[in-house]
């Protein structure tokens, strides 16, 4: 079974499904981390980030590779491991642009599909309802107030000992939405048998109940 959920950055998604597939005992696949991986490959390479022939030439010559791991996932680019590499600010100010492009989607949702192929996964992104796994069982579209998720992110920042400034967090925040919801390859946005949930203001313990009785409605047919 495959349960994807999409929804703008910092709206609760890798949270909740961390959470949601051990409660499950599913496997948990982070589609960002890959195009993270990207970012800071073309980072490294110093790529001119709207380069898409550069950067889809480095992702083609680069396989990333996502290991599961019970807590999170693993991210390895050409070989290389940059799991603790890829969270920063500078690669989350440098990914929207890198994950427009084709060439580079391509070669991200091909390594995503062959590992939904085996298994039961939750699967967070921004397309796995819509482009990666439309036939998913269970598909929710997570959202919150930008100034909310732009707390959380700034949280999670400071926790790993990153300055943040909310303003600068929001910033960024809103140029990836308004980034990743308008490109032409499998924009943002919630497949049309998605069930929305606003996450605002709410624990995660709440929203992960509630996307446990959306799975469990699946299962058992209640929901169409
Ligand atoms: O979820 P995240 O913040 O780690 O995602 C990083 C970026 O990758 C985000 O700005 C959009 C992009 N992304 C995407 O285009 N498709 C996905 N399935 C997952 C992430």
């Amino acid at each position: 079974m495959i349960v994807a959920i999409d929804g703008p950055a910092g709206a609760g998604k890798s949270t909740v499904a961390r959470a949601l597939a051990a409660r499950l005992g599913f496997g948990y696949l982070d589609t960002g981390a890959m195009y993270r991986a990207v970012a800071w490959l073309a980072l490294e390479h110093g790529v001119p980030l709207d380069d898409a022939d550069a950067v889809g030439a480095l992702a083609e010559a680069h396989p990333v590779e996502l290991r599961p791991r019970a807590d999170g996932n693993d991210v390895s680019i050409g070989g290389r491991d940059v799991t603790g590499l890829i969270r920063t600010a500078r690669v989350s100010a440098a990914v929207s642009p890198v994950a427009a492009h084709p060439s580079v989607r391509r070669a991200c949702v091909a390594a995503q599909r062959a590992l939904l192929a085996a298994g039961d996964w939750v699967c967070d992104g921004r397309d796995i309802g819509t482009v990666v796994w439309p036939g998913a069982e269970a598909k929710v579209f997570l959202v919150a107030t930008p100034e909310e998720r732009a707390r959380r992110r700034r949280d999670e920042l400071e926790g790993r000992g990153e300055t943040a400034d909310l303003a600068a967090v929001l910033a960024d925040i809103e140029r990836r939405d308004h980034l990743d919801s308008t490109r032409a390859d499998s924009p943002l946005r919630a497949a049309p048998d998605a069930i929305t949930v606003d996450t605002t203001g709410l624990p995660i313990d709440a929203v992960t109940d509630t996307l446990a009785e959306i799975v469990a409605d699946r299962t058992s047919g209640v929901r169409s």
